[in-house]
């Protein structure tokens, strides 16, 4: 099997992303009135996709765990959520237009891959200098106009009456709710202090630098586990939680280590929220180390904010040592869509004509498909249907009958499909059918009977 050392970078992001339209995994949001930007949906493959890794990641970071309990919180919130965050005055970047296209970018951006400087994400100040002494320029080389503090929370108005509509934000951020509901969860749950709450929830952002697919968009999913903890233990925790989520890339998804690497956030980087930051980056063939996920140190930051502008008490009260204290948080927040584009980035493989996607099978969209040898002898496609029915109420399977076997087999490696079962003349015989690896390409005879276990045992 050839690897993807032979594709160029830039092949490597073309490819994915013509795959995932052509193959039904992703789609630009209303494209037949000329797109959203920056919003993509999901479609059939994709959604199986991203259900698998959500799945998952619930499994793994909730129910295998006795410390963190999951919620689901809604997309709207109180707007003084947001001011109490800081989202309100801090979650800026300094917008500048290019003066002759009229094109808008981020001036943070264009400082860091021109200049490779890391200005601080509110300081518009000094964007304005760089901008004012030449120093910075349009992507297309021409001059740009002075900085604008813009703010990237999206409001949304609320209520019956035009003119009297309260002004709300769509997430900034997914775990707001998780701090709101720290406290009805301590009194509901009944648990003691270090747990975790998890959330896999959307997020909004009126993101400036645009183009990067499902990189960079407007509307995502963060996948956040916020751990509770007595102060004097946050730094434990917080190197407890980095060590589980690097496993997570490596172990669940299947990601070489090699194409993982930390990076901690230098005081100009880290939002205004954290005491400490690293990010677990993917090094994206054609976009080269991007962030995939952040790990924060959150101090208690969030529940002091939330307590000063609420007037509630979020304080802990610990049974045993009788003492009374806020507690800090340690974050993992994890991009549910970044974490599906690392995946296609990681699992893509040419060979010749062919292209494999080499997902884990437990995270493939189908785990089986299912052919008749041929399309016009009567027993095979009935033998081959009823072989189908069976597999598809306990693993989602696929059909196909169009063409011929090798162009089925191809169709179903460029998906990801882990093995396809073909219905012959020999299973009308002895009632066995060929099964093939997508990677090995090697093919057993199982026994029809026998196509469940032999699943089972392949896809943990
Ligand atoms: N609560 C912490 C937080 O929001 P963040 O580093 O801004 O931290 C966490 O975001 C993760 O969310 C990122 O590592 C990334 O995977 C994902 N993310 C952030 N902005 C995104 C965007 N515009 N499009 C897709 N994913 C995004």
């Amino acid at each position: 099997m050839a690897s993807n050392v032979s594709l160029s970078k830039q092949d490597v992001f073309e490819k994915v992303v013509s795959l995932c339209k052509r193959r039904g995994f992703v789609f630009q949001n209303s494209e037949i009135y000329g797109g959203m930007s920056a919003i993509y949906d999901y479609g059939p493959l994709g959604a199986e996709l991203r259900k698998n890794i959500y799945d998952l990641w619930w499994r793994r970071m909730i129910t295998e765990r006795e410390d963190v309990v999951g919620i689901d919180g809604r997309i709207i919130m109180h707007p003084k959520v947001w001011e109490a965050s800081g989202h309100v005055t801090g979650f800026a970047e300094a917008l500048v237009e290019d003066k002759v296209t009229h094109k808008r970018y981020s001036g943070n951006k264009l400082a860091e891959d021109q200049l490779g400087l890391t200005i601080k994400d509110t300081d518009i100040e000094s964007i304005d200098n760089l901008v004012r002494e030449g120093k910075l320029r349009s992507p297309d080389g021409n001059p740009l106009t002075t900085a604008k503090k813009f703010n990237l929370l999206m409001p949304v108005g609320i209520g019956t009456v035009e003119g009297e509509k309260s002004t709300a934000y769509l997430k900034g951020e997914s775990c707001q709710n998780i701090y709101l509901n720290f406290k009805p969860i301590l009194e509901s749950m009944h648990k003691s202090i270090p747990f975790g709450i998890a959330q896999i929830g959307r997020a909004f952002r009126n993101e400036i630098t645009l183009g990067q697919f499902l990189f960079r968009q407007r509307e995502f999913d963060q996948m956040d586990v916020q751990y509770f903890c007595h102060p004097k233990d946050s730094s434990k925790y917080y190197e407890e939680w980095k060590a589980i989520r690097w496993n997570w890339y490596i172990k669940d998804l299947g990601i070489l280590e090699k194409n993982l690497k930390w990076k901690r956030h230098s005081d100009q980087e880290r939002a205004f929220y954290a005491k400490d930051a690293w990010d677990i980056t993917y090094n994206f063939s054609g976009m080269g180390w991007k962030e995939i996920e952040g790990l924060h140190d959150r101090g208690d930051y969030d529940l002091s904010q939330h307590q000063k502008f609420s007037g509630t008490d979020l304080t802990y009260f610990d049974q045993e040592t009788k003492e009374r204290y806020l507690p800090y948080i340690v974050e993992s927040s994890a991009g549910l869509d970044r974490n599906f584009l690392a995946l296609l980035f990681e699992a893509y493989f040419e060979d010749g004509e062919r292209v494999v996607l080499k997902l884990k099978p437990n995270l493939a969209p189908y785990k089986i498909a299912v052919f008749p040898l041929v399309r016009n002898k009567e027993e095979i496609t009935k033998k081959a249907r009823e072989v189908f029915d069976g597999l598809r109420l306990k693993f989602h399977a696929a059909w196909d009958d169009r063409g011929n076997i090798g162009k089925r087999y191809y169709s179903q490696d460029e998906i990801g499909t882990p093995y396809c079962a073909t219905i012959d003349y020999q299973t009308l015989e002895d009632g066995t059918v060929t099964i093939r690896d997508r990677d090995t390409a090697l093919q057993e005879r199982v026994k029809i009977s026998e196509i469940e276990d032999f699943l089972k045992s392949k896809i943990q």
